[in-house]
């Protein structure tokens, strides 16, 4: 049987990591988190002392630095053999990961690590460019997007539920510049791929849109 990928991409807080990560397991297929590796960057850059600004630094930390995924549940990540699972998740990291992702060269890391991943396994990954430039050829692409104010309280109710404070208005400010410049960048601005699915999931339980996209690509394959 030929390999099938199914490439997710949307906003941040559109539910991508929950969705595609159940999708996957459903499906028997391999999931990547392909925003784990971006923060991982970020990460290193700012625990080494790296600006953000520095562009050259930051392609030689993607192309020196080791990210390992543990799939089991909850999935792993680990940076230079590390576990920097909940170091990476907040959202400090999210604007780095977002700002470091804007970089030419660190994305050409990430991306050829990503094709090589989803070149021997079926595979879920998610990300803002995965339909557009990782795979364009992938046999499914879904863009999964929900308004802002909904995005914002999810992403409040999921970092609160690990400890965090959060303000719901920072949160609503923080999303929209992180929409703004994952969408303006450049070098593979996040965009609807051609062909895509788009399924907007506002009002519609997690547990709805899972069964909706497990059941398109059973359709489809
Ligand atoms: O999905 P996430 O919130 O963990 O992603 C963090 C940042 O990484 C996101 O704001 C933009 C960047 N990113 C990217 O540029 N391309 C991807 N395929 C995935 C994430």
């Amino acid at each position: 049987m030929t390999n099938i990928r199914v490439a997710i991409d949307g906003p941040a807080g559109a539910g991508k990591s929950t969705v595609s990560r159940e999708v996957a397991r459903q499906l028997g297929f391999v999931y990547l988190d392909s925003g784990a590796m971006y923060r991982a960057v970020a990460y290193a850059a700012l625990s080494t002392g790296i600006a953000l600004s520095d562009a050259d630094a930051l392609t030689g930390i993607a192309n020196e630095i080791q990210i390992a995924f543990d799939q089991s549940v909850p999935p792993t990540v680990f940076l230079n053999g590390s576990d920097v699972t909940t170091n990476i998740r907040t959202p400090e990291i999210g604007t780095a990961a977002s700002i470091v992702s804007q970089v030419p060269g660190v994305r050409v890391a990430m991306v050829r690590q990503q094709q090589s991943l989803g070149a021997v396994d079926s595979i879920v990954m998610e990300g803002r460019d995965i339909g557009t430039v990782v795979f364009p050829d992938a046999e499914i692409k879904i863009y999964l997007t929900a308004s802002v104010s909904e995005r914002a309280k999810r992403r409040a109710g999921e970092l609160s539920a690990a400890g965090q404070v959060v303000n719901l208005d920072d949160m609503e400010c923080q999303i929209s510049e992180r929409d703004y410049r994952d969408m303006h960048r450049d070098d593979s601005p996040l965009c609807v791929a051609a062909g895509a699915w788009e399924l907007n999931t506002d009002g519609i339980s997690i547990d709805d849109v899972i069964a909706m996209i497990v059941s398109h690509v059973r359709s489809r394959s």
